[in-house]
């Protein structure tokens, strides 16, 4: 039933929760910028009802709501094509997730894997938020009848059981008004790992900023990650087979390429042979010719959080216009009255 009836529209969201990395930019905040044009209406989010899930400082939070919305503007999310807003704005998406917490069965969350590996051991003691999380997040997308979801691998399951809530929702009430949304997830080139260790993901959270690519670090930091960053001894291959068991290695070689935009296999081809002298500051030069014009956009856009919310409310508004009318003919299809 996921048919021409629902304009392609994509829906994805970010969380305000602490520093932008490399990670962000290649996985999620790059590919959101190339989806921008004729084929989708576009529609972007600062999901900071996700991010109180776990405890935010108030001040913290204004200013990473700030700081990733400066980071998507200066990336390239333009705010007049694009619906660019913070969640909070467009009570919708609060008001929908109520309902789908009432669709959704507890058995389906106990499912989540986000959920256990953060709540970890101390599932008695998580707020009831971040259990029914997967909840709003299905109503974020829903509110929009979005069709397409760009995310990460990590957030497939989720995406999963929003059409599962979809799904429930139309056979419940015996409707088809809900689009049984796709997700569009990254390709592996866009998962970015950690520069002292291969293996894991780059995120905020690592022990070491020598692991992670800031959005907002300077010329000279970027290019003294990349030279610390572990490799091994080994020359690069002529082909992507030659880099299997050498994670470090793959890793260096696929952020060149999400940066340049060619694919990792023109990039081995383009490099065979050359030693890390030769390819470390090549990648270092190309990160910093990628990443400082967006830097300084940021900053720019970060000393102006005036500027910053005019954007957000504007974008807030036609998120609105866009979510209400959803919103109110789910209200009619469960039976609640509008009595204004
Ligand atoms: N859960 C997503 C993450 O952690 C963020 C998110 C919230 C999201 N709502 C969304 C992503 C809706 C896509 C669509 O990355």
């Amino acid at each position: 039933m996921n048919t021409p009836a629902f304009t392609p529209r994509v829906f994805s969201g970010i969380k305000p929760s602490g520093g932008l990395q490399l990670g962000n930019y290649l996985g999620a905040i790059k590919r959101w910028v190339d989806m921008q044009g004729p084929d989708f209406e576009t529609v972007y989010c600062v999901v900071d009802l996700h991010a109180i899930t776990v405890w935010q400082d108030p001040a913290e939070l204004r200013a990473s709501t700030h700081e990733v919305a400066a980071a998507l503007i200066a990336s390239g999310i333009d705010p007049e094509s694009s619906v660019l807003f913070n969640q909070s704005q467009v009570s919708a998406h609060a008001e929908l997730g109520w309902i789908f917490n009432c669709v959704a069965r507890v058995g389906w969350m106990n499912r989540m894997t986000q959920f256990k590996d953060k709540a970890g051991k101390n599932a008695e003691n998580v707020s009831l938020g971040l259990y029914a999380y997967p909840s709003l997040m299905a109503a974020d997308i829903l509110a929009y009848h979005a069709t397409h979801v760009p995310v990460g691998e990590d957030q497939k399951q989720h995406v999963e059981l929003t059409r599962d809530i979809a799904n429930k929702f139309n056979h419940d009430y015996g409707v088809e008004f809900f689009p049984v949304t796709e997700p569009v997830i990254e390709g592996p080139a866009m998962r970015v790992m950690n520069l002292r260790d291969g293996n894991k993901k780059m995120s905020k959270s690592g022990d070491s900023d020598m692991e992670r690519i800031n959005m907002l670090d300077g010329a000279d930091l970027i290019a003294k990650k990349f030279k610390k960053a572990r490799t091994d001894p080994a020359p690069l291959p002529d082909n992507l087979e030659g880099l299997k068991d050498r994670p470090e290695a793959r890793n260096l070689v696929d952020i060149y390429a999400g940066l340049s935009d060619m694919t990792s296999e023109a990039v081995i081809s383009e490099y065979a042979g050359a030693g890390w002298g030769q390819f470390k500051p090549a990648l270092a030069d190309l990160a910093v010719a990628k990443l400082a014009p967006i830097s300084d956009e940021m900053r720019r856009l970060m000393d102006d959080p005036g500027e910053l919310d005019q954007i957000l409310g504007k974008g807030a508004d036609k998120a609105e216009a866009i979510a209400r009318p959803i919103l109110e003919q789910v209200y009619d299809i469960v039976g609640l009255v509008r009595s204004r």
